[in-house]
């Protein structure tokens, strides 16, 4: 049985070797063949031929030209062998190769027809594999190549820089995609002539001396080491080769010029491609000098040829299978090994559940599984720094910057303003600024910082969840969304709705929306549900209107909201140089900003990124204190109230994300509190009065801190974040009332 119609497949260049790695290390690279295959009715065994179609993404190249295009063809080869050894019939079909990785040039053009070959069989299947599971098709990959080149074939498949090696207890090649520094680019000099691979193995001797063994057995060692932790002046050392270069420069005599050239224009080291003739130079700031100084020293000695700049590839192949369509619309249920996942039943759900609730009731969470550790934690704090130097806006927006951690999904659209990049106050007593310093006084603390996510295109945090959210509401082909909101999430939703060209439907508990948040959401055109009774009955009767009318559901139950939310974590912890403050204080009602920055926090450990948590409090307002409440019987007792408070933004009695919550402030050490409106107002007037401003709900997290260095949990010497979350005019109404509270005249 056939499952989808069409499929494809696209494969990355590979360049193997990287000097002393003989036959042992592969390296993924951002130069592409694809592959699109559709099935067309009848079999091969009904005498049907395959159509193959092959087109140039290289340019002119008789190498490319003289591809077969039949069944000779090695794609199509590895496609119905591997069919045939699953004992399938072949299907007819029609396959369109566009060709961006020139044959014979070392750069692992047959690995991209075979690795492409059997992952396209294998879907056409209805396999589609996550990284982990693709080390298991080394072997059948290799025994399909005719050079049987595991390094090309292990680094096409996983992405990244490869170690791939026989395991020699049972004969079966292993692979172990390793690090590589975030900055390193690949600068490749690809000469018009080919080499074959299988001739350049004649050039090599059949044994080696002892001190050649020990000479490349330590520039292997030192090169992975540099790699790993970003040392890039040690690569240079190490890509130094007795295996293989010298033998194969006796037939391109120009080989030691080239390599000379590059390296002296800035290139951290330079060899030979596979068995070449492509030259690969490993560089990163000076990428472009490189490019260039190969350019005229080819050009000098007479070889013609193509210079191109390729960035890393850390995914290897990607498989696209749909069973309806052509080409746009992908499969999403099986995407880079990402799926929602129920922590309570530990069960995993595809992409293309929307409900975003297990059968248990839980919220689902979105899994990553490996996403993030292909690369160590300086390779990834460098990339991050650097994107803060571009001005490209998803480099610049404080979510999408940490794109490959939070969502690397490679056909994603992001929907950015750009959000995030919100200032960090330093408004603790040690700070010379008289204005601000107040804010310090008033707390108690020497070092106080302010996070004003109030900042943000909309005027709050959520536009960090908002922006994935959305994105991904594109990305599934939703045409409707909604939410319910004490206000903020409907201003955020309906703006990024608007930007995607989303119908947005907002529920609001009527009379009890500021009036800054309902503006938005009427002036940014969505359609408004004002609902008689609370947040929490217009959360209950949006979740079942989405299930009801299939629209995309965008409260923080979305799990992809809340990664987005996540961001907060890492912009902070960027802002403070990777180092860690001893607490992060937030208000919390429906508790989905405190899950996702404890979510963030986590895996920034997790990566490395730092190196302890800080601890987190949630600060509830008296009159809306269900987490409160649970907190004080050590979480072992949960019940939904009905809330009264000032602060309309918290003002939620049955908070969604109770249990994500829980386990954050456990895992923190952290801890919850409740503040009175009358604290929430006076500490309102003091952030109001220094000229920074916000509206109640934030104010809720200093009135917090003070509280609770007052009771001595909070030492004065510490350092504390309070994540302002949003904006003054979002409540002009509590101005007034908050000033006079503070003058003791209420
Ligand atoms: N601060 C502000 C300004 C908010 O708008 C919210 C929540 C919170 C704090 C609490 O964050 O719910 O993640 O614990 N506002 C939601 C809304 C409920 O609909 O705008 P939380």
């Amino acid at each position: 049985m056939f499952l989808p119609l069409h499929v494809t497949v696209r494969v990355p260049a590979t360049s193997a070797n990287l000097g002393p790695g003989f036959d042992c290390l592969g390296l993924a690279l951002k130069q592409y063949t694809t592959f699109e295959i559709e099935l067309l009715w009848g079999s091969v065994e009904q005498g049907h031929k395959p159509f193959i179609d092959i087109f140039s993404a290289w340019g002119d190249d008789p190498a490319i030209d003289a591809l077969p295009a039949d069944y000779r063809n090695l794609f199509y080869q590895a496609f119905s062998q591997r069919l045939m050894s699953r004992g399938m019939p072949v299907p007819a079909v029609r396959v369109r190769a566009t060709i961006g990785v020139p044959p014979g040039r070392g750069l692992g053009s047959s690995a991209t027809a075979v690795v492409g070959g059997l992952l396209a069989a294998d879907a056409v299947a209805g396999r589609v594999y996550s990284t982990e599971q693709r080390v298991d098709l080394l072997d059948a990959a290799v025994e399909l190549e005719h050079g049987k080149h595991a390094d090309n074939i292990a680094a096409a498949l996983l992405g990244g820089l490869v170690v791939v090696t026989r395991d020699e207890r049972n004969g079966a090649w292993y692979a172990i995609r390793t690090f590589v520094p975030a900055n390193l680019r690949a600068v490749l000099f690809v000469p018009n002539f080919p080499m074959d691979t299988i001739l350049g193995r004649t050039l090599l001797p059949t044994g080696y001396t002892k001190v050649d063994a020990v000479h490349n057995i330590g520039h292997v060692a030192l090169l992975l080491a540099a790699l790993a932790i970003g040392d890039l002046k040690g690569i240079g050392a190490a890509m130094d080769d007795r295996f293989h270069e010298p033998y194969r420069a006796h037939i391109f005599p120009q080989l030691p010029d080239l390599l000379c050239a590059a390296r002296a224009a800035g290139a951290y080291g330079a060899c030979l491609s596979g068995s070449g003739p492509t030259i690969l130079a490993l560089a990163a700031e000076h990428a472009e000098e490189v490019a260039m100084a190969l350019e005229e020293t080819a050009h000098a000695l007479n070889v013609d040829g193509r210079v191109i700049i390729a960035e890393i590839d850390h995914c290897g192949a990607s498989v696209e299978a749909d069973p309806y369509r052509a080409t746009s619309k992908v499969d999403k249920s099986q995407h880079g090994g990402i799926v929602l996942s129920c922590t309570n039943c530990e069960i995993h759900f595809t992409l293309g559940r929307t409900d975003y609730r297990c059968d248990c009731g839980q919220p689902l969470d979105v899994a990553l599984g490996n996403i993030g550790t292909e690369m160590n934690s300086i390779a990834w704090r460098q990339l991050f720094d650097e994107r803060l130097r571009s001005l490209k806006a998803v480099d610049r927006s404080g979510v999408w910057r940490f794109r490959d951690l939070l969502l690397p999904l490679p056909d994603i659209t992001p929907i950015t303003r750009p959000e995030g990049q919100t200032n960090l106050y330093l408004v603790g007593r040690s700070q010379d600024n008289g204005g601000y310093r107040r804010i310090g006084e008033f707390a108690g603390l020497d070092q106080l910082w302010l996070k004003h996510e109030g900042e943000n295109p909309t005027g709050s945090f959520k536009d960090r969840g908002m922006t994935v959210g959305v994105s991904i509401a594109k990305w599934l082909g939703m045409t409707a969304v909604a939410c319910a909101s004490t206000g903020n999430t409907s201003a955020s939703m309906a703006a990024y709705a608007a930007q995607a060209g989303l119908r947005a439907i907002v529920f609001l508990p009527e009379g009890k929306v500021a009036a800054g948040k309902l503006s938005q959401a009427i002036a940014y055109g969505a359609e408004i549900r004002q609902i008689p009774g609370d947040f929490d009955r217009a959360m209950a009767d949006v979740e079942r209107m989405c299930l009801d009318d299939g629209i995309y559901l965008l409260n923080s139950l979305n799990p992809f909201r809340i990664l987005g939310q996540q961001s907060l974590a890492f912009e902070l912890l960027q802002q403070f140089g990777w180092d860690v403050p001893d607490w992060i204080v937030l208000p919390a009602g429906n508790l989905g900003n405190t899950s996702a920055l404890g979510m963030g926090l986590l895996r920034a450990c997790q990566l490395g990124l730092i190196t302890r948590l800080p601890r987190i409090i949630s600060i509830q307002a008296a009159g809306a204190n269900t987490f409160y409440q649970s907190y004080q019987t050590g979480f072992t007792e949960f019940h939904p109230i009905k809330a009264k408070t000032i602060a309309t933004a918290i003002n939620i009695g049955n908070p969604v994300s109770y249990s994500r919550a829980k386990a954050v402030i456990q895992a923190t050490n952290g801890l919850v509190a409740q503040v009175t409106d009358e604290e929430i107002l006076r500490a309102k007037a003091i952030i109001d009065r220094v000229g920074i401003g916000c509206e109640p709900a934030s104010a809720a997290s200093v009135a917090g801190v003070r509280q609770l260095v007052t009771k001595g949990i909070i030492h004065p010497a510490d350092r504390v974040v309070s994540v302002l979350t949003g904006n003054l005019l979002k409540d002009p109404d509590a101005v007034l009332l908050a000033q006079r509270v503070a003058l003791g005249e209420v």
